[in-house]
């Protein structure tokens, strides 16, 4: 299992990395739109020196066609550095990109994907990741589960290499169906897990422990 963080908040990262077990985090235009107008290139090699290369960046191109998504892709890798991953979204002209981009070895993470058919395309096409929509399948009636579980029979199949990142989720009972479903990795505001930590049940059971050591051993909580 593989968690990311779906943030460029440069505080939260540095805030949760050490909390959460992430391997990574990423990206789109609208994420990055919560951050102002940040000086882009700076603003991720500074996530880099906080990441670190063991940990994977995926950051999204913004032109739609071909040539604009090469072109996208190369300013990216040549202005932060070539391992990052280019979130590509799953159209003809995304997936053209695709191609010629694998074929040069750079890092892929196939986006936008509602639909089991772009799954697989995507799939064939050499993505490194692909990144299903959880919550945004939802929205419009698609069954998120179906698209991940067809998408990860495929893999196990035929033995691709690809992982599937789920992505778009709104809270933790999502995240834990998208790896049921067959999801490898998911990528979450770190807001998410630490509302998943904070709930009062567990806030509760942590008093009770204290307040029953208390009556016994007094206020000195440490064991020793
Ligand atoms: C990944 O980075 C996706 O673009 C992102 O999770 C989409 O999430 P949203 O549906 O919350 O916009």
């Amino acid at each position: 299992m593989k968690f990311m963080f779906d943030t460029a908040n440069i505080e939260d990262i540095k805030e949760y990395k050490d909390i959460f077990p992430i391997t990574g985090i990423t990206n789109n235009p609208s994420i990055i739109k919560k951050e102002g107008k940040i000086d882009f290139f700076n603003h991720f090699k500074e996530i880099r020196k906080i990441l670190g290369f063991e940990k994977s960046i995926h950051i999204q191109v913004v032109a739609e066609n071909c040539e604009g998504i090469i072109k996208d892709a190369e300013t990216i890798l040549e202005n932060i550095d070539n391992k990052i991953y280019i979130k590509i979204p799953v159209t003809e002209e995304g997936l053209k990109a695709m191609r010629l981009l694998k074929s040069k070895g750079v890092n892929i993470t196939a986006t936008a994907v509602y639909t089991k058919i772009q799954s697989l395309l995507a799939l064939e096409t050499g993505a490194d990741f692909i990144a299903p929509y959880f919550n945004r399948m939802e929205n419009i009636g698609i069954n998120p589960r179906e698209v991940i579980e067809t998408t990860a029979n495929m893999i196990n199949k035929y033995n691709y290499s690809t992982e599937i990142l789920t992505a778009s989720f709104r809270n933790i009972g999502q995240v834990v169906d998208a790896f049921s479903s067959g999801s490898q990795a998911v990528t979450v505001p770190p807001q998410i897990l630490h509302d998943s930590l904070m709930m009062p049940s567990i806030q509760k059971a942590i008093g009770d422990f204290t307040l029953d050591w208390e009556n016994i051993f007094g206020k000195e909580k440490s064991i020793y």
